[in-house]
């Protein structure tokens, strides 16, 4: 039976949740998925580090309380966050970033992808920093070392969106998309619209681990605009920067706008878009838009994303699910671990 040996780096809501999915399934995936996982390292700004070659106790981990230097308590632990050793020296297969988005650099978090992929293992991680900023560079890394960097959770958590257009709409001719990609702004707007404030709606997200730890990122389009330059680049061959991506979040609508709105027969939605263009240029942008209540992404609700891709051969293809929360990314981290079994199955 093969067994991936994990090191965990950030140890926040997504990479507990994994803990928590490799405590409760690693038996059932044997027969389902044809594989197990073991936790070999975890490390942690906030709780420090732990290395356990022989495997950690995922349970133990995922109960671990969120207090600082917590790592320290468990054997081999320690309450500083040793981030090189647990990625270089741990004995992991593969490194499972899930650290805080920075999207000014990227770091730590490319640095920490670096190291990893240097050290021939495989990443797969959330971040939308280093896919955003550096996927160039850090995919040349991976295919020069010979190894997998996966990261289908950076756009719409657990959600299919980057491989299944990839792969599956592979030769379709896309067009363009156009999308709600953002749960935090969508659960706010959708919470507005049943009274709530805009202030409360945003730390009911906070509480149920949708944003981000800065949620201005959420609700000013920031976190669309990666989520934009990533797809763009991904799948209509663009070289978009973040500065070519125009923003504007949902700070400027209130109770009233959302209730005209509604009285209109229509719903304020924060859409981020890109069209590639006859020359071959893309465009793109990030903005709130009033939607008539007949538009497909008109419905989508709360914290789901939905991405409507216009394509050649199909006409628009739309994709639904959930685009944030913490059991929802840390699935999009199994299925890039999938992906990888199933690559490497196949080679
Ligand atoms: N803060 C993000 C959101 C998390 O609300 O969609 C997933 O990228």
């Amino acid at each position: 039976m093969t067994e991936y040996k994990l090191a965990l780096v950030g140890f926040g809501g997504v990479n507990r949740a994994l803990a928590q999915l490799i405590a409760e399934r690693n038996e059932s995936w044997k027969k389902e998925l044809g594989f197990t996982l073991k936790i070999v390292g975890v490390t942690d700004l906030f709780l420090g580090c732990v290395i356990g070659c022989e495997g950690l106790d995922a349970g133990q981990l995922a109960n671990l309380p969120a207090v600082k230097g917590a790592l320290a308590q468990l054997p081999g632990g320690d309450a500083e966050a040793f981030n090189e050793a647990v990625i270089k020296h741990s004995g992991a297969d593969i490194v499972v970033e899930a650290t805080f988005t920075n999207p000014v650099d990227g770091e730590p978090a490319t640095s920490f992808c670096r190291w990893a992929l240097e050290g021939s293992k495989h990443v797969v991680t959330t971040n939308k920093g280093p896919i955003a900023l550096h996927a160039a560079e850090l995919k040349d890394l991976a295919r020069r070392n010979n190894v997998a960097f996966e990261y289908e959770g950076s756009v719409m958590s657990g959600t299919p969106v980057i491989r299944l257009a990839k792969q599956s709409l592979a030769g379709s001719s896309i067009l363009g998309f156009e999308g709600i990609l953002n749960g935090t702004s969508n659960f706010v707007l959708s919470s507005m619209e049943d009274g709530l404030g805009f202030a409360e709606a945003v730390s009911k997200a906070q509480e149920l681990g949708y944003a981000e730890a800065d949620p201005t990122a959420d609700v000013e389009g920031h976190d669309v605009r990666l989520k934009v330059v990533i797809l763009a680049n991904e799948l209509l061959d663009a070289k978009l920067n973040v500065s070519d991506v125009s923003c504007k979040g949902i700070c400027g609508l209130n109770l009233s706008d959302i209730e005209r709105a509604r009285q209109d027969g229509a719903r304020w939605k924060l859409i981020g878009a890109a069209t590639r263009h006859a020359d071959g240029s893309v465009s793109a942008h990030v903005e709130p838009r009033l939607l008539s209540n007949d538009h497909p992404l008109a419905g989508i609700c709360g914290a789901t994303n939905a991405v409507s891709f216009t394509t050649g051969l199909l006409g628009t293809v739309t994709v639904s699910g959930p685009g944030a929360g913490r059991t929802e990314t840390a699935f999009a981290l199994l299925s890039d671990i999938i992906n990888i079994h199933q690559s490497v199955a196949h080679n």
